[in-house]
């Protein structure tokens, strides 16, 4: 009897700490996306609308999740040195030009980027405010 009230109460601290865990990081994740949708309707919802869905022929939608999943590591990139040229999105050609957002921190960035792939039918999960410097090194010239 007592062996298994002990292993019970082991079974439950466990999963209590599981638990507790990803609590933590769903809380972090939640607190990106709240000051990332600031930073949007600040910076970027001018030209991508409020619900992401873009401006006509001239600023592309948010809502294409392949694209944002494909370029996921070309996001900090297009929002720190903007971007220019013909892009293909949600099926339809764009040759505009976006403006760069050098001032943004590697925070603001990763909170933009938390914000856009996880709204507008987008549910990609965290991106840590780490991996910004290590996706800015790799941008294509
Ligand atoms: C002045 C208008 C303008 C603002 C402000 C702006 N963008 Fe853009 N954005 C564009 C245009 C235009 C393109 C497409 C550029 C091209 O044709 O190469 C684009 C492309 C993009 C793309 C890639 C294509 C897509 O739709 O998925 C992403 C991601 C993006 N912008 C995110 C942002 C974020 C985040 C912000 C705010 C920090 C922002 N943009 C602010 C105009 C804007």
């Amino acid at each position: 009897m007592r062996k298994h009230l002990i292993a019970a109460f082991f079974i439950l601290s466990i999963s209590m700490i599981v638990y507790s865990c990803q609590t933590a990081g769903q809380v972090e994740q939640d607190m990106y996306y709240t000051n990332g949708r600031d930073l949007y309707i600040k910076h970027c919802q001018n030209c991508h609308g409020a619900k992401g869905e873009g401006l006509g022929a001239l600023t592309p939608p948010l809502t294409d999740t392949l694209y944002l999943k494909n370029n996921k590591s070309n996001l900090a990139c297009i929002i720190k040195h903007g971007l220019r040229g013909p892009i293909t999105v949600g099926g339809k050609n764009f040759d505009d030009k976006m403006p760069d957002f050098e001032n943004l921190a590697d925070i603001d960035i990763a909170q933009l980027i938390v914000y856009i792939t996880n709204s507008a039918g987008n549910k990609q999960g965290m991106y840590k405010t780490e991996q910004v410097a290590k996706d800015l090194a790799d941008c294509k010239k």
